[in-house]
């Protein structure tokens, strides 16, 4: 069992906490901390959670407590890290890690430095359907991964300090592309380096410092690239879909707002549809049961099974440093225009990762680049000679082996 001192009593406070306390949990949260006691003192009472206070010193040195989980705006993400650093704290703290890279270097340094157990509450690696997909492409179903894309789109933040640059660290990259950031490196190997990014950022729509909009492409030493897709402006709920395309498969992920499940309703009675919906009447589009399908029950489950058994969760404070280290190239291109490095003073997978050799063998003297069924009945063959370098096409009919021009080797 878990006892935990939750540090914030604001959105994913609330969400955490229907984790924590979900389906009969044997984790409990023994205190809470808020800025405002109203806030505080209410999250307590929805969550039968026995303590409460305005001090985050106080719930982090709470003696009950051998966990903190960290749902605190960007900005305190590293002072509270450091807080419980010193009070010797397991730690877990929620997405992006620091506002930068070397906030999140200080972080990883000292919960390694002091022997202490962290994980990056990366809820959106834990989804089912993203479960799923990982194990799909460990096993082998999509070939090698080429390219991914991650694309969280919403029409906006629910707290002013979002909206503050210097609070965030950025805008819709540092809120948002850290999701898919993550998520494509773990579809491409979270061994494989992240080498450069080209980004475009925008303010195309708020009144505000940061960027509403980007897309960014990310390359890997493997050759692999993961785009990311992020807006504050986008109309119509939450858009939260993955794409992976590798030499043998696809996959098409879409974990929110069009997933089967759909409502028309006048408006009558209405309410709650999901996270971000702008809509509660006409055709809506609501989630089952949210806190799973976006992955707090999973993460908080393989989490503190990792605490408990001595274990590294899937997701640490280094996974946090990483997607922070390509955040910040990201902010670099999307300023330069340029493809710009991934600068990494901390890097454990491999240093470099050679293209595979994906080209097809058709016979000892051809390559195969296609075989099409054509509308017409017959097959088409279109094939590189190895010694000439010469393409050619060649038509049969199906079943049939045909005599193919070109040399003997
Ligand atoms: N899917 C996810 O993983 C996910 C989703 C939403 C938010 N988050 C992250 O959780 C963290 C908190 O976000 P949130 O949406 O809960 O924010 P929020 O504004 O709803 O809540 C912030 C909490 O921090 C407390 N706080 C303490 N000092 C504060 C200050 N000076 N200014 C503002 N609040 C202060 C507030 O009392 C409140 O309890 C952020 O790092 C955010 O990126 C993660």
């Amino acid at each position: 069992m878990a006892k935990i001192a939750l540090l914030g009593s604001g959105f994913i406070a609330r969400f955490y906490a229907d984790s924590l306390h979900g389906l009969r949990s044997r984790d409990r949260i023994v205190t809470v901390y808020g800025r405002r006691k109203e806030s505080a003192e209410q999250l307590a009472r929805d969550y039968q959670v026995p303590g409460w206070t305005t001090s985050l010193e106080e719930a982090i040195n709470d003696p009950e407590a051998d966990a903190a989980v960290i749902a605190l705006p960007n900005y305190l993400h590293e002072e509270a890290v450091m807080a419980c650093v010193k009070a010797k704290k397991a730690i877990l703290c929620t997405k992006p890690l620091g506002r930068n890279a070397a906030e999140a270097l200080r972080m990883l340094r000292a919960v390694e430095n002091a022997g202490l157990f962290h994980g990056y509450l990366e809820d959106l690696l834990y989804t089912p359907k993203t479960l799923k997909a990982l194990e799909t492409v460990r096993k082998g179903a999509l070939g090698e991964v080429l390219w991914t894309r991650s694309r969280e789109a919403h029409p906006g933040p629910h707290s002013d300090w979002f909206w503050d640059s210097e609070a965030a660290g950025g805008g819709a990259i540092v809120d948002l592309g850290c999701h898919c950031i993550e998520i494509g490196r773990a579809y491409i190997g979270k061994d494989i380096k992240p080498v450069e990014v080209m980004c475009w950022a925008d303010t195309l729509v708020k009144p505000i410092e940061a960027e509403d909009n980007a897309v960014g492409l990310v390359r890997y030493a493997n050759g692999a690239v993961s785009q990311f897709e992020v807006s504050w402006t986008f109309r119509g709920g939450l858009d939260l879909r993955d794409e992976v395309m590798g030499s043998e498969g696809t996959i098409w992920v879409n974990n929110f707002l069009r997933t089967g499940f759909e409502i028309f309703t006048s408006g009558q009675g209405s309410g709650y549809v999901a996270e971000k919906a702008e809509s509660s009447q006409g055709w809506v589009f609501p989630v089952g049961d949210e806190v799973h399908e976006l992955g707090y029950n999973t993460m908080f489950a393989e989490m503190f099974n990792c605490m408990e058994s001595g274990a590294a969760p899937a997701e640490t404070f280094y996974d946090g440093y990483i997607v922070n280290a390509v955040m910040d190239a990201a902010y670099r291109s999307a300023g330069t225009g340029q493809w710009e490095p991934v600068q990494l003073e901390v890097w454990r997978g491999k240093e470099s990762a050679e293209k595979r050799g994906l080209a097809k063998e058709y016979d000892d003297r051809h390559y195969l680049i296609k075989e099409e069924m054509t509308h017409y009945g017959t097959v088409k063959l279109i094939l590189k000679e190895k010694q000439t370098g010469r393409i050619i096409e060649v038509e049969k009919q199906p079943g049939d082996n045909p005599d193919l021009p070109g040399e003997d080797i």
